[in-house]
Parts: structure tokens; sequence; C-alpha cells
């Protein structure tokens, strides 16, 4: 890790995320979240020690959404680019669905590291579920892990159960109880944690367990001022605006002014996603039981893109829906506008300077509002705001004094403030100038990039330190680098069973460990083996071997990585397919002849058994468990063990994993083996070794071309088969 030259990678997954125009405001994962990655994608880029910048988001393909999305990789400058990882199919599905195919993404994007052949040095990660994904691949990849949450689960699950929902409902549709769950474990691992406000840090975070005392940084986001520029340089300079911004501000003037009756009155601007904890409502009846206010002010609310009311969101529709009757109980025909469609990244400064130069107010009325980025958009474009006196919007006032803070519950007081800048020219001047400075000053993205920069890089030496201290607590054994580094770097990997092939013979084992050692910066190597993870280290101890870089257990139903022991839950989860345990136990208990193997035996994606084959037995097995339409697979050895495991599941199969996983050609992969457990690995596309003391249950592999059978029992038919294949030299 070079810190003059880093490669960053963020991580946003849901929603819509793309460079060119993003649809902000298309549903509600694609809203706020997806232009600050975007943005700070960019700006990172063009810090001078940044070398590459890479945001990673779910790709997409089908109907009602575009193209745009399906595409692995689109650029956003230069050193800056977007990455679309496939999960959970091609088609579009909300935040909430996406938790069960997060291991799937994260597998993939490990895949795309090795095919570029460089893992990032800092794994940024966006809301829950990319915190998820970043924390599990700077884990792998040793980098650090920075974390983003957006909004949280916390602060979600409270409100949404004040507003009257059950907590069960809540939970059945947006899976908070697994989010929080998620959110806690983040909050544990981060090196850092950026927030936009001290808020959040105070009454969000702290009401997570681990949400104390962390390494956090309070950094605003920036917005883009080539964007967002004042008002008034509209008006000085009005022969430089492009063909496309005229057509912008005068197809919008065209769209408010079929609602108004008295288009050239000031206006009130109100922009933001159709959710109820927007409280729009409260804005219009603010607005509809004030005369004065009426009097004085058009109102226009932009609430989203919305198509077909009846087809939308429950949430949006019922916002939407009320807006339009308290539109009419209110009776504020020729004086409120809800324009349909909008396109956000075009017109929205456009909207902006519209309502300055009308001399209008923006207010955004949210009860909670973490940061509040359009208020800071307005600012900047000279348009005087009012908002809540709670949570984001307070450190912006603070910044820039460029509007009122109210308590947004009460009506009346929503009135007042807007009325008090409409009404008071001094005021509303010094609110916009304010606004243009104040936002320059602390809402830049180059502002941003250079302190974020600053808290990575007083990360690098803590980290050091840290393994200093490490590796004195063990012994002075140092940890080495993670195993996606290790397995990136090695030329061969072999893989080998444990009981009667690895040992067996201890002093040609011994010989085959200091072989392993002394080629270890080529061969990296495993074992595959019926045992539990626990008994595996009982055969470490027993026979005294060191840590392999790969433990494939319980018949290849358990991966693991040395030298920490560390569960692959891709692989895990990618078992489950057809897998129905219970089942399958209920069938077989049926027969009598079958004896349940000891605790140890029994994994959650492997059932074991004790069998004397005779009368057809094994046959029985297979008939009952086709009979009940359980699908598995059948495994036996040694002439007494039954195992039953998933269809995908097999040591086989984990070896075929961990070539695709980590790039391996099955050229540079040998496996060994003696018994019928190893069978379907040994005749895999591997380089196959068998031992000369196998079980009959192999002989069949005999005349199969490609499989090598050794003259040497036990390890030292494993040398000679490293010798055979050319992993090792004399
Ligand atoms: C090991 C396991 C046992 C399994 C057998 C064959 O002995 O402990 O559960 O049945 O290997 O795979
Ligand atoms: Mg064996």
């Amino acid at each position: 890790m070079n810190r003059n030259n880093l490669y960053i990678s963020l991580f946003s997954i849901h929603g819509l995320v793309r460079g060119v125009s993003p649809q902000l405001g298309f549903d509600a994962d694609t809203g706020g979240q997806v232009k600050y990655v975007i943005e700070l994608a960019k700006a990172l880029a063009e810090q001078p020690e940044v070398a590459q910048v890479d945001l990673f988001t779910r790709r997409i393909e089908g109907v009602g959404v575009e193209e745009d999305y399906a595409k692995e990789i689109e650029l956003l400058s230069e050193k800056a680019k977007i990455v679309r990882i496939r999960c959970g199919g091609k088609k579009y599905l909300r935040k909430e669905l996406l938790w069960p195919h997060l291991e799937e993404f994260i597998d993939n994007t490990i895949r795309f590291f090795y095919e570029q052949k460089k893992a990032p040095d800092i794994f940024h990660g966006h809301y829950a579920d990319a915190g998820y994904v970043a924390m599990e691949l700077a884990n792998a990849f040793d980098g650090y892990f920075i974390s983003t949450g957006h909004s949280m689960g916390r602060s979600k699950l409270a409100k949404l159960i004040s507003d009257g929902l059950s907590e069960t409902r809540v939970n059945s549709h947006y899976k908070i109880r697994k989010r929080i769950a998620v959110e806690e474990k983040v909050m544990q691992w981060a090196d850092l944690i950026v927030t936009s406000t001290q808020q959040e840090i105070d009454e969000q975070y702290s009401l997570y367990n681990n949400g104390k005392a962390q390494n956090f940084a309070v950094i605003p986001p920036g917005i883009d001022l080539e964007i967002f520029y004042p008002y008034y340089d509209v008006q000085l300079d009005s022969e430089l605006l492009s063909e496309e911004v005229k057509q912008t501000r005068v197809g919008l003037l065209n769209e408010l002014n079929r609602f108004w009756g008295k288009p050239e009155k000031p206006f009130i601007l109100a922009l933001c996603r159709p959710d109820q904890r927007k409280n729009i409502s409260g804005l219009i009846e603010a607005y509809g039981n004030n005369k004065e206010l009426q009097a004085l002010a058009n109102l226009a609310i932009f609430a989203g893109i919305r198509n077909d009311i009846t087809t939308m969101e429950e949430n949006e529709r019922i916002v939407l829906t009320e807006m339009l009757l308290l539109m009419d109980s209110y009776d504020l025909y020729g004086k409120l506008a809800i324009p349909k469609k909008h396109n956000f990244s075009r017109e929205v400064p456009e909207l902006y300077r519209l309502c300055a130069e009308s001399r209008g107010v923006f207010i955004n009325p949210a009860l909670v509002e973490p940061f509040g980025l359009t208020l800071i958009e307005s600012s900047a474009c000279g348009l005087p705001i009012v908002a809540t006196d709670d949570g984001g919007p307070v450190d912006i006032i603070k910044n820039c004094s460029s509007g009122i803070l109210v308590d947004v519950s009460n009506q009346s007081e929503i009135a007042e403030a807007l009325l008090s800048l409409l009404i008071d020219r001094g005021k509303w001047e010094y609110c916009s100038n304010q606004g243009i400075t104040g936002v320059r000053k602390h809402y830049s993205w180059s502002a941003h990039c250079r302190e974020y920069l600053d808290e990575v890089v007083k990360l690098f030496p803590q980290r050091y330190e840290e393994d200093v201290v490490l590796s004195k607590l063990s012994d002075g054994v140092n940890k080495g680098p993670s195993y996606a580094k290790r397995l990136g770097n090695i030329r061969h990997l072999l893989i080998t069973d444990i009981d009667n092939t690895l040992v067996g013979d201890d002093s040609s084992m011994q010989q085959i460990f200091q072989l392993l050692q002394s080629n270890r910066k080529e061969l990296a190597w495993g074992v595959a083996t019926g045992r539990s993870l626990e008994l595996t280290l009982e055969a470490m101890t027993e026979y005294d071997f060191p840590t392999p870089d790969i433990l494939i257990c319980s018949v290849g139903t358990e991966i693991y990585y040395g030298p920490d022991l560390r569960l692959d839950k891709g692989w895990f989860t990618h078992l489950s397919y057809q897998w129905k345990p219970e089942e399958i136990k209920r069938a077989l208990g049926e027969l009598g002849f079958l004896v349940f193997q000891e605790a140890e035996g029994q994994r959650s994606h492997k059932i074991s058994y004790y069998l004397e084959e005779k009368n057809n037995r094994l046959e029985q097995v297979r008939e009952k468990l086709s009979e009940r339409k359980l699908r598995c697979q059948i495994i036996y050895s040694h002439g007494q063990f039954l195992d039953i495991l998933p269809v995908r599941a097999s040591k086989g199969k984990a070896v075929e994993y961990l070539q695709s996983k980590f790039k391996i050609s099955p050229r540079h992969i040998m496996v060994a083996g003696d018994s019928g457990n190893d069978e379907d690995m040994l005749g895999g596309n591997s380089r196959a070794l068998i031992v000369a003391n196998y079980s009959e249950e192999l002989e069949k592999l005999r005349d199969r071309a490609g499989t090598y059978f050794s003259e040497h029992e036990y390890a030292a038919g494993i040398i000679e088969g490293l010798y055979h294949y050319g992993f090792i030299h004399h």
C-alpha cells in the first residue's frame, strides 16, 4: 500500500447508479446517496495522491430499467469508473430484497479484482448493505474499511413505529432486524466512519451497542459548484447560457404556469421524494390555512417522478393522493403547482435559480432531515431556505446563515418563516448572499476530499502499530498476508485429503511439511476432508501440522481460510439451494439399518450415518430419497460412512469453486485422496493423485486418463505426485 498512489473502492449497491444524468427520484432507493457516491468518486479521483477510484454497484437488466445499468463498466473520468457486479439475477430489486444476494456480490467482486490483478487499498461501503460487502472484502484483502451509513436502521424503526406501523410489519417489509444487526457489525469493524453531521453521531450511531467511541469523522458532502451557481450569474451573463439550459428554463416555466393563475408572483419551492417522512402535507396545510401567504406567493411542489399513481409503491401513492386531496379541500387551484415529471439533474439547478429570480423561498418541510442536501444546493444558488430545527439543517444554518429554522410540525411557524422572507427584502438579500459564500467555503467536494484523505492517512501508521502489537502477542510469528492476497500470488495449489492420505505415515508426512514450507512462495496448500472443522483442528494438533491455507471440511460443505480460519460465507449460502435436511432425516429415519453418526458428523449442510453395505442397502437409500423427491448427493466411503449432502456440495465442487473464485487454472491444482469421498474431486478437471493405499471404491478410476496412481503410500504418494506434475522440482 502506497499512500501516494491510492486505489480507493466505493460500494453503493442498491438503486440505479449511473454517471450520466442519474435518475434521482426514480424510486426510494435512487436518491441522495446515488448522487453522493458518484460525485465522491469523481472528486476523489481528482486528488493527486489517488491513482484509481472504482464505484461498485449492482448490474441490472430488464423491463422498466434503462440499458445503461447493464453495462459492466462506465467511465466517470480518467481515473474514476463505475463497475457493475451481478448478484441475485438480472432484474431490479429493491434494497430490502438484496440481503440474500450479497455473498454473491462479494464473490463476483473478488473475481473482478483477480482478473484485473489488483485489489484496492481502501474499501468504503455506503449504507448497511454495501457496508457489509466492503467489510468482508477489506477483510479478505487486508485493506482499510470505511463506512458511511447514510441512514440508520434503528432511527428508521423508531420512526415507523411512531407512525403506527407494527414491528412485525416493519420487519417483514424493511428487513429491519437484519439491517440493524449488520450495522452493528459494520460499526464494530470499521477503521473509520464518515458522517455528514455531528447529529448523526449523537442521535443515530449512539443508539447502537457499537456506535460509541468509534473513529468518526464529520465531513459534509460537497456539491458541484459548476452546476449550483448563483441565480444572478444568469441575469448578468444570459448570453452565455446554452440552448439546452434556455430550453430547460422555458420548459419549467411553461409547466409551472399551467398551474398558476398569477405566475408573476414569487414562489415557494419544495423538492423531495413522495415519502411520508417528508411532511409534504404539513406544508400544504400551512399554505392552505394562511391567506396572506397565498396572496403573496405561489407554491410549487416537485415530488418525484410519477407516471401513474395507481401503480406506485404504497407509501408514494398515499402521499401523492393526499397531496391531490389537500389541493382540492383548500381549493388551491391556480396557486399550487404539482408538476408530474422532472429531470432532476438538468432541471433542479434551474428551478432553484428561477425561484430565486422570483424572490421566492425554498422549503424542506421534512420532520427528520439527517443532512439536507437540497438546502445546500438551494443556498448555493442564492435561494433562501426554511427547514426543520433538527439534524442536518442546524449545521447548514450554522455554516451559512442562509435561512430560518422552524419546528416543522407547527404549521404556523412554517407560515411565519416563509412570510418573513417574502416580505423583508433586506433579510432575503442577506440570506441569499450568505448562502452563496457559505456553501463555497464549507460544502465543496474538493474540501471534502482533502479532509477525507487526511483521515485516511491517519489510519496508516495506526494499523502498522497494531500489526506490531499483534505479532508480538502471537510470539513474534508474523500474521502474514490475508488469504485472498496470498492466493492471488501463488502458482500452484495442492488440495489433499487428511485421513489415509496426508496422515498414515509419520516420516513422509514430516517430509511433505518441509517441502511445503520451502516451496511456500509458489505453492499453497489445503486439506479436503470429511472431518468437521473441530475434528480437523484436532488432527492438526495430534499430527502436529501447520495451518493450511485452505480447509475444505465436512466433505466440501464448509470452506475456511487460514491463518485465522475464516469461513467462506459465499460458499456456505450457495449450498442451501434445494437443501431440505429435516425432510431427509425423516425419510431416512424409516430405514432401520442406518445408524446416525455422533454430533460432530452432523453439520448444517451434511447429514452422516454409519452404514454397512449389504443387501443393496445403498440402493434402498437412493430409492427412498428419490421417492420423496429429495434432491441431494449420496457419498459412501471406507465401507462404513454415508454422507448426505446438498446437490451443490462435494469436495470436488468446492475445489471447482476455489478455481473460479481465485482464478487458478485446474492444471495448477493437484488433488490427492484415497477413498470414496474423494472420488468426485479426483474425477474433476484438476491434476489427480491417488495414493497406493486407496480403498476399493476408487478402483473404477483406474482406467481414467489423467489420474495418477502413485507407487508410494500416504504422504510419500503425494510427494511423488507433486514431482510427477511438476509442482515441485528436484
Ligand atoms: C469423517 C467425518 C464423518 C464422515 C466421514 C466420511 O470421518 O467425521 O462424518 O462421514 O469422514 O466422509
Ligand atoms: Mg481419506
